[in-house]
């Protein structure tokens, strides 16, 4: 059957099959006496608190199943909203929240309503590969502009500014990172968002790991430079549900009605569900679960980042949220791809290699998750370095 031509600017997702290598190799007997240890995996190894089990299973059997508005249930917009008081110190009305199908969703909903045919969006070369691809199936352009580690890897105003062209409408921002886990300086952010206003284009950032964020200099909120800026959010992270698939965005008040719009027709509702159990992550008792998280995936990077350096494998900017370290491998290998398949082999440490999050020198870098507990990553770190220094 004839595809449409808009999949031609949408690529596989080739580290699936780094992934899918790693697990052949993990059932075969070559890792039985010693198990492959999975860095290369972007979810939380936490599943969600015993409060947000027990709110799906009440639901579950209270029958409360039916559809809900499609921008989400009233109290878990408020919730969110009483979220960004508390956090953020931002008054963000529950009317500009829209409960969607996780980030993903939100950002389903985002581009077409903003983008149009052939509109080009600036973004960060490395920057979390699906994000390029929902503007592509918006049938805008992603324009991907090279971020290197002296810009910790995010655009800034000056390159928004020289990289803006006739058919640029806005910019689509990732902070912190996925793949680096570095954020933009809120001061650059606001320079950003300036910037993309003067030209009267659109901001959108992705703050999915904004809850895990670890320094208190970049564990700020895009929405506080205005009312203008769309933020993706999501349960899948900070609040460790991604397979419940519930997230949420916040959007300009004169921008709800056009994605209550689209989410009616194009997914009806979240899960019903999901957003039930979603109402007891506010609960005090979740909230200090989520922080003492928090506080552990904290400890990892401080584990992690020093034991790279120790390796070889740089670390040029320290992540600040999220739970990945950005390595650059070149010391040891030209191509990160051939690498991350021989440290999976020699070592049983799957990684994720540079290729798809950009295209301007992918080949140096390698992904670490520090999303496993923290006796793996001491584990895989002695491994790699028996391979790399022990053995060289
Ligand atoms: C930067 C970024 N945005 C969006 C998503 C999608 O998340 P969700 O599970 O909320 O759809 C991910 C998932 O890894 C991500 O890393």
């Amino acid at each position: 059957m004839r595809t449409a031509s808009r999949l031609e600017h949408i690529e596989p997702f080739y580290v699936m099959e780094c992934a899918k290598a790693a697990s052949e190799l993990a059932r075969s007997p070559a890792c039985a006496d010693k198990p492959m240890i999975f860095l290369n995996i972007g979810e939380p190894d936490f599943t969600a608190p015993p409060l947000v089990r027990e709110a799906a299973e009440r639901a579950l059997r209270a029958g409360r199943t039916q559809y809900t508005h499609a921008t989400g249930l009233e109290p878990l917009r408020e919730r969110i909203s009483g979220w960004y008081a508390q956090r953020f110190g931002l008054d963000i009305a529950p009317s500009r929240i829209v409960v969607t199908a996780g980030a993903s969703a939100a950002l389903q909903l985002a581009c077409p309503a903003l983008v149009e045919r052939g509109d080009e969006v600036l973004m960060p070369d490395p920057s979390y590969p699906c994000n390029r691809h929902f503007v592509a199936a918006a049938d805008g352009v992603p324009v991907l502009l090279p971020c290197g580690p002296e810009q910790r890897f995010q655009l800034d105003a000056a390159g928004v500014e020289s990289a803006w062209g006739e058919r640029t409408r806005g910019v689509l921002l990732a902070s912190p990172s996925n793949p680096t886990g570095t954020s933009i300086d809120p001061a650059e952010m606001g320079r950003i968002v300036k910037a993309v206003r003067s030209r009267g284009g659109f901001t959108i950032v992705d703050e999915i790991y904004l809850g895990l964020s670890y320094d208190d200099r970049y564990g700020h909120s895009a929405l506080a430079h205005g009312d203008d800026v769309v933020s993706i959010n999501s349960f899948s992270k900070y609040f460790s549900m991604t397979g419940w698939r519930l997230g949420w965005m916040v959007l300009p008040e004169s921008l709800v009605p056009a994605v209550d719009k689209l989410a009616q027709n194009l997914f009806i509702c979240a899960s019903t569900i999901a957003q039930q159990a979603a109402l007891a992550c506010f609960e005090p008792e979740s909230i200090a679960e989520y922080e003492r998280r928090r506080a552990e995936f904290k400890a990892r990077r401080d584990f992690v980042v020093p034991a790279l350096e120790s390796l070889g494998l740089r670390v040029p900017v320290t992540p600040d949220g999220a739970f990945y370290a950005w390595a650059d491998c070149s010391a040891h290998s030209g191509s990160s791809w051939d690498f991350a398949f021989e440290l999976m082999r020699s070592a049983h440490v799957a990684l994720t290699p540079g290729r798809d999050f950009g295209r301007h020198g992918s080949e140096r870098w390698l992904r670490l998750s520090y999303a496993s507990a923290m006796a793996q990553l001491e584990e895989a770190m002695a491994r790699l370095h028996e391979v790399l220094v022990a053995r060289a």
